[in-house]
């Protein structure tokens, strides 16, 4: 990796797996002297995270998956077969009502992190004390909180897990991924067995940070049709050898308000941007060139799923940097 030297940080970095491991072991036993909880999303990070944890405490370690209402289709029975074949004890906590509470009338993104993030610690601290924990487990790596200005730099984004946690948090944060890249978590991930996912990234405050604008029921069920159609689009295409699989591709809705045709009239409904991204480590990134067929299919299965309420397409051409991956 030409990142090595970042990432070695007191001998943990990861030419060696079994090594890693049995370091993480060994420091989660010394930072765990009780019970603990592990914030598992279902993405590798936090799932590398909970098999560490696990490995290392047994029975005192509990993955819990917050259904934040905020999930893309079909997400929560996807995650809980993931946990089942990872074999990692888990708990899946229903909490919609609470996020879309707190996300009412809410357009900044940063103020969108920082409630969701208010809101996940007082779902894990709920679980914690029923848990009899004292911990909280978190998948954090590096971009994490490299973007979120740990390293001196500017704040380009508060990641929810690292900016968003209120100061009050009564459960004792332990992060033992926080010096790797992605590329050494998948390392270690195929080390401990995690089943390859071809799942892609996705962010912690989920569809929230998607739908641009204010969030509600109706923006973040609209946007998850459109996001399922982008991608079963972008899955058939890498299928049918049509493109490579990219890093990420989802929708994202705008807060605009556009005209459209629907017969003879004239309609006014929302705008869906389609961002379809290569990267190796989420730091750059590429939109990619996807041939007209592919965008056409999605522009078209959008609009008529979600007739009179979304007429616009958009396809996103800008590179990571100048812009970030998601819009917000
Ligand atoms: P950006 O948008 O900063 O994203 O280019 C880089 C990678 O990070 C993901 N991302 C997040 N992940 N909480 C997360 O857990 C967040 O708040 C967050 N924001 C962005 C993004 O999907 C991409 O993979």
């Amino acid at each position: 990796m030409a990142r090595g030297a970042v990432v070695d940080a007191g001998g943990l970095g990861v030419n060696d797996p079994a090594a890693f491991v049995e370091e993480a072991v060994r420091r989660l036993r010394e930072e765990v002297p009780a019970r603990t909880i592990v914030a598992a999303s279902g993405g590798i990070d936090s799932t590398v995270a909970a098999l560490l944890a696990h490995r290392a405490l047994g029975e005192r370690a509990k993955a819990v998956f917050v259904d934040t209402g905020l999930l893309r289709a079909g997400e929560v029975q996807q995650v809980g077969g993931f946990f089942a074949a990872s074999h990692l004890p888990y708990s899946i906590v229903p909490a919609a009502e609470l996020f879309f509470e707190t996300l009412a009338g809410v357009s900044d993104p940063e103020e969108k992190r920082r409630r969701i993030g208010a809101a996940f610690v007082r779902v894990f601290e709920g679980e914690a004390d029923k848990f009899g924990a004292d911990r909280l487990v978190q998948g954090t790596i590096a971009p994490d909180w490299i973007e979120s200005g740990g390293a001196l730099r500017d704040t380009i984004k508060t990641h929810h897990n690292v900016g968003g946690i209120p100061k009050d948090m009564r459960l004792k944060l332990v992060e033992p991924l926080r010096d790797l890249y992605k590329d050494e978590v998948r390392a270690v991930a195929r080390f401990l067995g995690v089943p390859e996912s071809e799942r892609q990234p996705f962010p912690g405050p989920g569809l929230a940070v998607r739908v641009t604008g204010p969030v509600s029921r109706e923006r973040v069920e609209r946007l998850r049709v459109a996001n399922a159609i982008v991608e079963e689009e972008v899955e058939r295409a890498v299928a049918a050898k049509e493109i490579g699989r990219p890093w990420q591709y989802f929708a994202v809705l705008l807060p605009i308000r556009t005209v459209g045709v629907m017969g003879d009239n004239r309609v006014h409904g929302e705008a869906v941007s389609v961002r379809i991204v290569e990267s190796i480590d989420a730091m750059t990134a590429t939109a990619m060139a996807v041939p007209r067929p592919v965008l056409a299919r999605i522009s078209e299965r959008i609009t008529r799923a979600l007739s009179g309420q979304v007429v616009r397409v958009l396809y996103d051409i800008t590179d990571k940097p100048p812009a970030t991956i998601e819009w917000e």
